[in-house]
């Protein structure tokens, strides 16, 4: 199923881009999602011929027979990565083969061909050298959507015999409506996102599609983002809705939940571990509970708290609200390790700040 073959990538350009003083002005403002470039990469990928007719070509609606697989069984996965208008014409990505190789570890375990990375890349490439024009000037940045279901018109239940890849791409600004101010999350005890032995650590679309329910409950409840805990005890803190977690403790020390095969193996969460290793601050990799949670916030053994991810780069938790009550961790304002690890990471991603990682990958 898997066999490797890497397809020429044709070129077809849009006769119809939008007009330059029209995106200048959808640029102004973008927002997060809202706003497309003119152009998209497909690839097919068929159990006979492997992948094949890779186009880059108008960003336009697909047409999918009413039986495609993906319409019933929700054989889907995707990807979310950001490119960075470093200036003087320079573009970069920040680690995209990671998202490449997180995007085949999801296809494997969705039943579906794995991309080979080079092909992933260069559908990166290639979208964001014709859309160059879409980065924004200043914070925003170009995010990009690599997404892959299955189009095999076939109602049995088994992996599809076609897929699509289809990578878009969207002009953004900020991720949460308030900017930078601190977010408010809520703690669901009615809904879990992931068990043991399911889909949690991949990027597949039916994982969000359960958390809808939890996210509309945090909002009811006027927050951000939902927490989710454990789907075994309801009790260890796993990751947000679409971002991972992280504690400050009052000796310095950052405590994560572990990579245990229910949460996503944030690109993020990685860069933040290898960032404060290199700062020479612990970080621990281990479960802690909700009422960990509540008792540090309360006794003060919790200083910071925050989000991370590829959208929002990271996001202050400055209030946790629950059915058991609201805490407020420290003041509720953004504390001093998050913002230095935000400005670290930003700078990095930016090109403001060397890298001594690796992890940028210039464009042009
Ligand atoms: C559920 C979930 N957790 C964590 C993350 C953060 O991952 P990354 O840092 O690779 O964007 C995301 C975003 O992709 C996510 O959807």
């Amino acid at each position: 199923m898997n066999a490797p073959s890497n397809p020429i990538f044709s070129r077809r350009p849009t006769d119809r881009p939008v007009a330059p003083d029209v995106r200048a002005g959808l640029l102004q403002d973008p927002g997060f999602g809202k706003i497309f470039t003119d152009h998209m990469v497909t690839i097919r990928w068929t159990q006979d011929r492997g992948w094949h007719d890779a186009e880059v070509r108008a960003r336009a609606p697909i047409a999918l027979d009413p039986a495609a697989a993906v319409l019933h069984y929700g054989q889907e996965i995707f990807e979310g990565l950001k490119a960075y208008n470093f200036g003087n014409g320079s573009i970069a990505l920040f680690r995209p083969e990671q998202n490449a190789r997180r995007f085949q570890a999801s296809a494997a375990r969705m039943s579906m061909p794995e991309l080979p990375e080079t092909v992933f890349l260069q559908a990166v490439d290639e979208l964001v050298t014709i859309d160059a024009a879409w980065i924004p000037e200043g914070d925003g940045s170009l995010y990009l959507r690599p997404f892959m279901f299955a189009t095999e018109a076939f109602l049995g239940v088994r992996p599809s015999y076609e897929y699509l890849f289809v990578l878009i791409a969207s002009s953004v600004g900020s991720y949460f409506k308030g900017g930078e101010k601190p977010v408010t999350v809520w703690v669901t005890d009615r809904y879990t996102r992931a068990s043991e032995g399911g889909t949690g650590a991949v990027k597949c679309g039916g994982n969000y599609a359960a958390s809808l329910a939890a996210q509309a409950e945090a909002i009811e409840n006027g927050c951000d983002q939902v927490v989710f805990l454990d789907a075994a005890e309801h009790r260890w803190v796993e990751e947000l809705g679409g971002m991972n977690v992280f504690l400050v403790m009052d000796d310095g020390s950052l405590v994560t939940p572990p990579l245990s095969g229910t949460i996503l193996p944030g690109i993020t969460r990685d860069a933040i571990i290898t960032l404060a290793h290199k700062e020479g601050q612990t970080v621990r990799e281990e479960r802690y509970s909700m009422d960990q949670w509540r008792s540090d916030a309360r006794s003060g053994r919790l200083k910071e708290a925050f989000a991370c991810g590829t959208a929002a780069v990271v996001a202050s938790i400055g209030k946790i609200k629950s059915t058991a009550g609201d805490i407020l961790i420290a003041d509720g304002s953004t504390g001093p390790i998050t913002a230095a690890i935000k400005a670290k990471l930003v700078g990095i991603q930016r090109g403001e700040i060397a890298d001594e990682f690796g992890w940028v990958r210039r464009i042009g």
